[in-house]
């Protein structure tokens, strides 16, 4: 490690920042907000330094000298002359105080981490000075797993560390307390803003002290069409938060190396044509897990509410009392055709969409063909790779031309896309010579035209 880690206590301490730019500024921004009575040396101010507390933040219109560091905590040097930069650093170092040279690595004796501030949760991040876009996108990759209340959390955790003391005297119940307690429903409900609920039952924890029958929750969550760059917010942070995981054959790969590796992984298979896992004992795994206090992922391929049977895999646990959340995902219809670059509504073409499902039933389709002829009105076929000879058929049937255009998205969204445009009469026979497979979305309208110049994913 080329630098020690450590939080500074700076509050009501004299810190002192040499230098009146832009730069100078920020730093003097970082320091007040931890508390720190900044005093700011330079010839020179710009206005801003104007906008700081007069209280804690003094302007020092003068040339550095090593007078100004007297009984000073910490030092940065932020001025743009580097002789005056390195003066400041040489008298800092004499002196035994702590000093940061913006920009100028060899000359500091502590450098400063890129933050992610949700107080008083606070996470400093640093590549040793090596590369500030790698710290910008380790960053990112934290605050999107990060809930945005987790400060909140922190602190009422820190309001019941007096009372855990004095009901758990050994170091090692406090820390199973704790860690009980972080697994339990009560992160969930602090992030879902329930404050009194959580609060209740960080007293009954306390009380029983037990947690072994305590109940785990089911999340459902939609994992779009296969771009794990689709997933949203709150999916991420679920799927990292899981202890293990039920997912459909539809999910891709990429999306499921998102979830959280050491998570227990279980295939459960089901695709439109195949259940290898019948529904009724994926309802029943749900259930006996979450009873076992698990944290359970139940992970779909779009939108667990859009032909994916998320109602009834969370009505059975609603009966069962389990708790659940469910994430939306984005479904295949608007991920093939933003992909596709096909609008499903345009104004000059379409003013509504329908979802259908071409799963066919006894060798059925159960559709009401004749309300769907209008030509104003695109239509979406999920499931309809085997049934789509009969779907053209009765299109045409009932009105609508056999020229009408019409698409074909096989694995949209991910890098094996293939989008094959055609007409009614025309698609079955070009769909089966290309050899489309599952899973493939069917789009019909006249806003299919569009793709030709709205193309933009290859
Ligand atoms: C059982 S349904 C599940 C739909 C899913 N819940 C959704 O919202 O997208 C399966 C059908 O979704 C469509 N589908 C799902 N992912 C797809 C993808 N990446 N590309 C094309 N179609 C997809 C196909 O029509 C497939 O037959």
């Amino acid at each position: 490690m080329d630098y020690f880690p450590a939080f500074l206590d700076l509050k009501s301490k004299k810190c002192v920042i040499v230098g009146g730019g832009e730069v100078a500024h920020r730093k003097t921004k970082a320091v007040l907000k931890s508390g720190a009575i900044a005093y700011i040396i330079s010839i020179e101010f710009s206005e801003k330094f104007n906008d700081f507390p007069k209280d804690r933040c003094f302007l020092i219109k003068d040339e550095f000298n090593s007078q100004h560091l007297t009984d000073a905590t910490l030092v940065i040097a932020a001025t743009d002359s580097l002789s005056i930069n390195k003066k400041v650093a040489n008298e800092a170092n004499k002196l035994g105080i702590p000093v940061n040279v913006v920009d100028e690595p060899s000359l500091c004796s502590f450098i400063m981490p890129a933050l992610i501030d949700k107080s008083p949760v606070v996470i400093g991040i640093s590549t040793g000075g090596n590369s500030p876009v790698l710290t910008r996108r380790i960053k990112e990759i934290i605050e999107v797993n990060l809930p945005s209340n987790i400060g909140l959390l922190s602190k009422i955790m820190g309001s019941w560390r007096k009372r855990v003391k004095e009901r758990f005297n050994s170091f090692d119940m406090r820390l199973k307390f704790w860690e009980k307690l972080m697994d339990s429903e009560v992160p969930q409900l602090v992030f879902k803003n329930k404050l009194v609920l959580a609060d209740q039952k960080i007293q009954e924890q306390l009380r029983n002290n037990s947690f072994e029958n305590s109940v785990g929750e089911v999340y459902l969550v939609g994992g779009g069409p296969g771009d794990p760059e689709l997933l949203t917010l709150k999916a991420l942070r679920l799927m990292y938060q899981c202890d293990v995981v039920l997912y459909d054959r539809l999910v891709s790969k990429e999306v499921l190396n998102k979830v959280r590796p050491d998570a227990e992984f279980i295939s459960v298979g089901k695709s439109e044509s195949q259940h290898t896992v019948e529904q009724h004992k994926i309802n029943e795994m749900l259930i006996l897990l979450a009873k076992e206090g698990k944290k359970v992922l139940r992970l779909k391929g779009g939108d667990p509410f859009i032909f994916g049977r998320g109602g009834e895999e969370i009505n059975e646990l609603a009966k069962s009392n389990i708790p659940f959340q469910v994430v939306p995902g984005v479904t295949a219809a608007s991920g093939c055709g933003s992909y596709a670059g096909i609008p499903l509504t345009h104004r000059d073409y379409s003013q509504s969409v329908r979802f259908l499902t071409g799963h066919l039933k006894d060798g059925k389709l159960d559709i009401d063909w004749k309300n769907l002829n209008n030509k104003q009105e695109t239509l979406v076929f999920y499931m309809g790779l085997l049934s789509l000879p009969k779907i053209c058929e009765e299109l045409m049937k009932h009105g609508m031309p056999s020229s009408m255009p019409i698409a074909a998205i096989e694995h949209g969204t991910t890098y094996n896309q293939r989008v094959v445009t055609s007409t009614l009469d025309k698609i079955s026979l070009e769909v089966l010579e290309l050899e489309l497979k599952s899973p493939t979305t069917f789009i019909v309208g006249e806003v299919v035209k569009l793709r030709g110049h709205l193309n933009w994913y290859g």
